[in-house]
């Protein structure tokens, strides 16, 4: 039985998921060369290609055994807690980490990214948006390289979605379940000292934001 983070993420399964599209959308948000700070970076799925487009990524995890495959700068932490004293042209909250169900856990990661940014810095998010609350179901799923992704168990309460996604490759299987919290943009951004700067993707996946201007 291979390690599993804190979360529940199966540390093999995130070695062999592919990139799906995740770099690319975070590279052309930001300038060439930016520097990044890459929040919840698993085993480098998205790091390494960042790296590869030109970026000097630092990748904090707190997951150690994540973090051994990681082919960068890397940090241990949990993010919450995360305080570097320097600040980077980019900071990447991806994997909907955003959506966690409890509003204390989404302020502390916020915070954390919102101190790590440089005045003129970008923070790209990936989210759950609202319309993905309505839409997901049970069955859906597909295949993200050699990896079969399915999402089963969906149950609503309000505002919580839980569910487990089940992942099959190599003859082996592997579940993961999740509650995430449907959020508004405001939700997210109010209070975050962090303005809305613009959708990244068409489907409202992505989007950006910057530290609110004074005075
Ligand atoms: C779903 S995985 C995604 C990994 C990577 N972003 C990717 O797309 O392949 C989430 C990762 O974030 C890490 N993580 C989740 N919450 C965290 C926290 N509060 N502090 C540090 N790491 C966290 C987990 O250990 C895990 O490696």
């Amino acid at each position: 039985m291979g390690a599993i983070t804190a979360d529940g993420c199966p540390v093999e399964v995130y070695l062999l998921l592919p990139p799906a599209g995740e770099p690319e959308v975070v590279h052309a948000a930001i300038p060439p060369g930016a520097s990044i700070l890459e929040l919840g970076c698993g085993a480098g799925r998205i790091t390494h290609p960042l790296v590869e487009l030109g970026h000097e990524v630092v990748a904090v995890d707190d997951a150690p055994e994540m973090l051994a495959h990681v082919r960068a700068e890397t940090v241990c932490a949990r993010i919450g807690d995360l305080d570097l004293g320097r600040t980077f042209d980019a900071v990447l909250l991806g994997s909907h980490l955003v959506n966690t169900a409890l509003d204390s856990d989404r302020r502390a990661l916020l915070a954390a990214a919102r101190r790590h940014l440089a005045p003129s810095g970008r923070l790209v998010v990936e989210w759950h948006p609202p319309e993905w609350f309505a839409a997901a179901a049970s069955g859906q799923g597909g295949r993200l390289g050699e990896v079969a992704v399915e999402l089963a168990d969906v149950v609503r309460d309000g505002d919580l979605l839980s569910a487990t996604v089940r992942y099959a490759a190599r003859g082996r299987r592997w579940e993961q379940e999740f509650t995430c919290r449907r959020l508004s943009l405001d939700d997210v951004l109010a209070g975050a000292d962090l303005a809305f700067d613009g959708w990244l993707t068409a489907d409202r996946n992505w989007f950006a934001a910057r530290a609110r201007r004074r005075g």
